[in-house]
C-alpha cells in the first residue's frame, strides 16, 4: 500500500514516529514534509498529500498538525478526499467501516504517540463495509461533481 504522509511543525515529531511503525515491506511511504520543527503553513502539506491521494499517486494519506483541524479543513477541500480527524480507536475503525476515509488526520498536540500508533494500525487494517454507506458516499460524490466550488 502506498501512503503519503505530511505534517506541519506541530505534527512533525509525531509524523517521524508514525513513519517508524510502517514496515517498508508492507508500506511504500512518501513523506511530503515538513522535514524539521521550523514553523510552516499546514495547507502546503495537507493539500499536497490530499492531491496525491485524489490523483491515485497514493492509496492513503496520513496528515498531522497541532489539533488536526487545519489539516482536515484543507484536505477535505480536494475533490474525492474523505479526511477523518481521529483521536480514539472507535472513530479510527468507524471512519473506515462507514466513511471509507482515505486520509487519516492526527492531532500532534493532543494525541500521544502510543494511542496514535494504535489509531494508525486500526485505521490501516479496517475495511469499508459498503452497502448503505456506499450510497451515502455517492451522494457526496455527486455533489462534488455537480458544483463549481
Ligand atoms: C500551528 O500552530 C497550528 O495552528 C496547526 O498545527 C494546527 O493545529 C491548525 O489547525
Amino acid at each position: 500500500m502506498k501512503i503519503a504522509v505530511g505534517s506541519d511543525h506541530a505534527g512533525f515529531e509525531l509524523k517521524e514516529h508514525i513513519k517508524g511503525i510502517l514496515p517498508a515491506g508492507e508500506y511504500d511511504v512518501t513523506d511530503v514534509g515538513t522535514h524539521s520543527p521550523e514553523s510552516v503553513d499546514y495547507p502546503d502539506f495537507g493539500l499536497e498529500v490530499a492531491r496525491r491521494v485524489a490523483a491515485g499517486e497514493a492509496d492513503r494519506g496520513i496528515l498531522i498538525c497541532g489539533t488536526g483541524i487545519g489539516m482536515s479543513i484543507a484536505a477535505n477541500k480536494v475533490r474525492g478526499i474523505r479526511a477523518a480527524l481521529v483521536c480514539d480507536l472507535y472513530t479510527a475503525a468507524q471512519s473506515r467501516r462507514h466513511n471509507d476515509a482515505n486520509v487519516l488526520v492526527l492531532a500532534g498536540r493532543v494525541t500521544g504517540k502510543g494511542l496514535a500508533e494504535e489509531i494508525v494500525k486500526t485505521w490501516l487494517s479496517t475495511e469499508f463495509e459498503g452497502g448503505r454507506h456506499l450510497g451515502r458516499l455517492k451522494k457526496i460524490e455527486a455533489f462534488e461533481k455537480n458544483t463549481d466550488r
